[in-house]
């Protein structure tokens, strides 16, 4: 039995977990689950579950769960170094579960990490923690499809045999749209996802094309890879999660129906592949053909800014990380047209004045201020 703590429990891929779980029952115990705001379904869950360790953000339903459960309430950080914890599942957005993330790590605990931002804004500060917690057990272990496509084609494989990561890109929701027919589109478009179904700032992410650079970043801190060595490829169907290409020239690739429930799997089961098939089949007759071409920088410029970013390795990944998460925000609640968030990047690329260090409490300043840049654009008007 792995005993499993999950951080985001009622989100998208949270909640893809527990059906993972739902269908190895003999292989996994829930011990913890941690919420934001959900505190209704947290508590389903928790009746489903029974785990010994629960969190909800303070509120009426998280005060009701809390008087009515046995399970102890505890913060994210204390929740993943308990010693009933074998795993730690981390699909929580934004920030929150970076503290918890770098303590599970130095403590030793395995992480399977769906959240990108604690990589695109913590990068440095995660591997400290992954190289002081290793000797104990600790280990990354990627979540997001395209990662876990790369994962997977690297196991068995020599690092110093690795030419190129291929991280391929659906297009997102606009992807047979001209640059003109950009500034007009609504949330609700952009929301509708070709071949993913996400929680909504990944997939507003994933129409500007800025999640691409955000799991290129990502990337380069899971496989310790320059960004250099990492290159976008438009495939329109998400069946090739992503590719490896090696010294030698020979290629691999992982493929699937796009369905983030394998992934989860692979990264719960771990060294094993695990019993269930949690994805449809892939059928390739069936398929017929599979498509494969440039990503078009130029109407989708948040790629190239993100890009830009992570190449300079200071605190400018993490400025641009904060800044999106504002604008994303922003552009949800109605407030900024889709195309004024690669506008407002940019700007905040320009405006950030980077600081090359790995300390943590400077890299959440960077991303704070990107937050802040963003916000005093909209509210002035000014975009
Ligand atoms: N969805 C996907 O298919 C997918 C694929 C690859 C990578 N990712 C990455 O995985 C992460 C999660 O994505 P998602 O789509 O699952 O997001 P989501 O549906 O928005 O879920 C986010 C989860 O985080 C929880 N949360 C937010 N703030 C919290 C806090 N302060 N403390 C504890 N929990 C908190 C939310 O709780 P409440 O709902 O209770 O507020 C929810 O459970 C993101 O970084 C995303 O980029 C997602």
């Amino acid at each position: 039995m792995i005993r499993l703590a999950i951080l985001g429990s009622t989100g998208s891929v949270g909640q893809q977990a527990l059906d993972v779980v739902r269908e190895l029952p003999d292989e996994f115990e829930v011990v913890a689950l941690a919420a934001g705001g959900n505190a209704g379904l947290l508590h389903a869950q928790a009746s489903e579950f029974a785990p010994s360790a629960l969190f909800a953000r303070p509120g009426h339903d998280a005060d009701a769960l809390r008087a009515a459960t046995s399970a102890e309430w505890q913060p994210l950080e204390a929740m993943v170094i308990r010693e009933d914890v074998d795993l730690v599942l981390v699909a929580t957005s934004g920030l929150a579960a970076l503290p918890a993330t770098i303590a599970a790590l130095r403590a030793g605990k395995p992480v399977a990490i769906a959240n990108k931002e604690t990589l695109v804004v913590g990068g440095p500060a995660v591997r400290a923690a992954l190289d002081a917690g290793r000797g104990l057990g600790g280990e990354l272990r990627p979540v997001d499809s395209e990662h876990s496509a790369i994962w997977q084609c690297l196991w068995g494989e020599a690092p110093d045999s690795v030419e190129r990561l291929t991280l391929t890109a659906s297009g997102g929701a606009f992807r047979d749209y001209e640059p003109s027919e950009l500034e007009a589109v609504t949330a609700a478009q952009a929301l509708a996802h070709p071949t993913w179904k996400m929680g909504p700032k990944i997939t507003i992410d994933s129409a500007t094309l800025f999640n691409k650079g955000l799991e290129a970043i990502e990337a380069r801190w899971l496989f310790d890879v320059p960004l250099d060595r990492v290159e976008i490829l438009q495939h329109r169907e998400s069946v090739v999660h992503s590719m490896v290409t090696f010294r030698d020239g020979s290629v691999k690739a992982q493929l699937g129906e796009p369905d983030m429930r394998l992934p989860i799997q692979v990264a719960l089961t771990y060294p094993h592949r695990g019993a269930a098939k949690p994805a449809p089949a892939l059928d390739l007759a069936r398929r017929g053909s599979l498509t494969f071409g440039s990503v078009d920088a130029e109407r989708f410029p948040a790629l190239g800014i993100a890009l830009e970013a992570g190449r300079r390795e200071d605190t400018s990944a993490a400025a641009i990380s904060g800044a999106d998460e504002s604008a994303v925000a922003h552009f949800l609640a109605g407030r900024i047209r889709f195309t004024e968030i690669g506008r407002l990047l940019a700007q905040a690329l320009d405006a950030h004045e980077p600081q090359r260090t790995g300390d943590l409490e400077a890299l959440l300043a960077a991303e704070a201020w990107g937050r802040r840049f963003v916000d005093s654009r909209v509210a002035a008007g000014v975009r």
